[in-house]
């Protein structure tokens, strides 16, 4: 059984680019109305169009719609305008997609840590996705099938966590045990939450890093998630539609 049934609302963080961007353009290609969201907003504006194919429309081929929202994660401030203005239109959320993220701390020693680097990622990849997860929620628990992606990432697995990028790490780390306990907490309000890993992705994340693997790829597994069929898995962390350790 389909999720939503090609009549579901979507909000994606940090879509104006890369993977996030990609999530977007697939959810639209399943009928979602996607709210399109960036902290910059002629970004989400212009990147709304381009995905609809172009000035004056509003849905692509597939039937989905595009909204421009403006989120920047890191703001509470900003987290509270986007909630307002989704409450009131379209007032319905069935989807949500934290993929939101920076990556502050990139081959930056355990041992000689930048504090200011991991308050950065934390700020981000954690408290944005919980604070836009919790202003959200009461949208979200009226839908028939709430779905909760987290994009993290497999560096944030504590257990294979590596040495390294400590605050981009621990950050990750932190946004899956919030996967599990918002899975504990929601299961029998319905809710499927569940983080994805995207693989190593060529994006301008990734890419300067030497990823190949494409965006199309890379936001497959998110869109899986983010479309699991009722009886679908709850509190896992997904590389793939594959079980990877937290
Ligand atoms: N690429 C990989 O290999 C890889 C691997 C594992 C996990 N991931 C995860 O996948 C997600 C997407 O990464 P990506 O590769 O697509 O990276 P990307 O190309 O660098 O895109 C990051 C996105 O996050 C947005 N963003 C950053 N800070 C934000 C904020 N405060 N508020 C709202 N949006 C914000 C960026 O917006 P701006 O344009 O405004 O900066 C951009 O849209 C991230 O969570 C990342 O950690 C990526």
């Amino acid at each position: 059984m389909s999720a939503a049934g090609g009549a579901g609302v979507a909000l994606v963080t940090g879509a104006n680019r890369g993977i996030g961007k990609e999530v977007a353009r697939q959810l639209g290609a399943r009928g979602y109305d996607v709210l399109v969201t960036a902290r910059d907003g002629a970004q989400a504006a212009a990147v709304a169009q381009e995905l609809a194919g172009g000035a004056g429309r509003s849905s692509n081929a597939g039937g989905g719609t595009f909204t421009p929202v403006t989120l920047d994660v890191a703001s509470p401030q900003s987290i509270a305008a986007a909630s307002e203005q989704v409450h009131a239109n379209p007032g319905r959320l069935d989807v949500l997609v934290n993929n939101a993220g920076i990556g502050s701390d990139f081959g930056v020693s355990g041992t000689d840590p930048d504090f200011d680097a991991i308050q950065r990622a934390l700020d981000t990849n954690f408290f944005g996705a919980y604070r836009v997860t919790i202003a959200l929620l009461d949208l979200l628990r009226a839908s028939e099938h709430p779905r909760i992606v987290n994009v993290s990432s497999g560096m944030g697995g504590v257990a294979e966590m590596g040495g390294w990028s400590p605050g981009y790490r621990v950050s990750k780390a932190s946004m899956n045990a919030m996967t599990r306990i918002l899975a504990t907490e929601l299961k029998d309000a319905r809710f499927l939450v569940n983080s994805a890993c995207p693989g190593f992705v060529n994006t301008d994340m990734g890419g300067p890093m030497g990823a190949t693997k494409s965006v199309q790829d890379g936001a497959a597994g998110i869109v899986w998630l983010a479309t699991l069929p009722d009886d679908g898995p709850t509190g896992g962390f997904f590389r793939d539609g594959k079980p990877v350790s937290f």
